[in-house]
């Protein structure tokens, strides 16, 4: 009965006594430790690493600067979404007393979102100014943050499902836009950026899927099943409603400008999107995380968007 009470009680892992001792710290996923030097080791500063003085405004019409403000504006508010999702694992990795390799990369891995956060700012301010909010708050459901903070302390929510869907899935998608990104853009310092925001997400892919790889063998079919619903979850109602592309959004009056702006800082060079090049790399992207989970028992359906069809 004390039991029962005791569990009811227990709507967030924070319920839990906090148990510190015995404290180890000794590498128990090496391969991990090692993603942990690597980022310690590859820090940068977007003050110091990016050569502002080649941003050249002049050649660029009043459009397509507000167009890259936009641009850059929602790709500082994608990256913070992850300020606060990263420390809300790091509590979850503490308080589940889990692997310390764990622990020591996300300190590092939510400096380097802050930074990813900042320079995004910074480049937005300096095409103009940044912009705090979507142009309409219907927008906001695309671009808001996908329920990972409340995940993580959820003791019914396995930290699997998490690391698959937010990690692994996501950051893919994430990966593939900055990868194309970084070889189609012409502005010099928005290239910069691009490559250097790369070098960091590189390492945040890899953690999921080793953490995965480690993990999945020891999950029970709930468990895996749970995980399998996360990362659906995560493509169909998080990535191909325009979480990192404003095209896929549904189309309303709000996304409608949004890709508007996107499409004048794709002209410029700038960054933004253009729909019909991206639309093999979202596809090749779905295929790859089905292709890649399968081994571990998570089946991907087949998707459908309107403007892609079935993928
Ligand atoms: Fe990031
Ligand atoms: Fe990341």
């Amino acid at each position: 009965m004390a039991q029962i009470a005791k569990q009811a009680a227990e709507i967030s892992i924070l319920d839990r006594p906090e148990q510190r001792f015995p404290l180890k710290l000794a590498a128990q996923i090496p391969k991990i430790r090692k993603l942990f030097h690597a980022s310690a080791k590859n820090q940068w500063d977007p003050r110091t690493d990016i050569d502002w003085d080649l941003l050249e405004l002049s050649k660029y019409t009043e459009a397509q600067l507000r167009g890259a403000r936009e641009f850059w504006s929602r790709r500082a508010w994608s990256e913070s979404g992850a300020i606060s999702e990263s420390p809300a694992l790091q509590i979850r990795f503490c308080q589940d007393r889990l692997e310390p390799d764990l622990q020591l990369y996300f300190t590092i891995r939510t400096q380097e979102e802050s930074r990813h956060a900042e320079t995004c700012f910074m480049m937005a301010d300096k095409l103009g100014g940044y912009i705090e909010e979507p142009y309409e708050n219907i927008y906001q459901k695309s671009v808001s943050t996908h329920g990972v903070r409340k995940m993580a302390l959820d003791p019914d929510t396995p930290l699997e499902a998490i690391i698959a869907a937010l990690v692994c899935a996501a950051e893919e998608f994430a990966f593939d836009v900055f990868k194309y990104l970084r070889e189609a853009v012409t502005d010099p310092v928005a290239r910069k950026i691009f490559q250097l925001i790369m070098r960091d997400e590189v390492r945040h892919c890899a953690f999921g899927w080793t953490y995965m790889d480690y993990r999945v063998k020891k999950l029970s079919p709930e468990a895996l099943k749970k995980v399998e619903e996360a990362v659906i979850v995560m493509v169909r109602d998080v990535e191909l409603n325009g979480y990192h592309r404003a095209w896929l959004a549904p189309e309303n009056p709000a996304s409608l400008l949004e890709v508007k702006a996107d499409r004048l800082a794709w002209d410029a060079g700038l960054g933004g999107t253009a729909e019909e090049l991206e639309i093999p790399i979202v596809v090749k992207t779905v295929k790859r995380l089905r292709r890649r989970m399968k081994p571990w028992g998570v089946n991907l359906p087949t998707f459908n968007h309107p403007k892609i069809g079935d993928l």
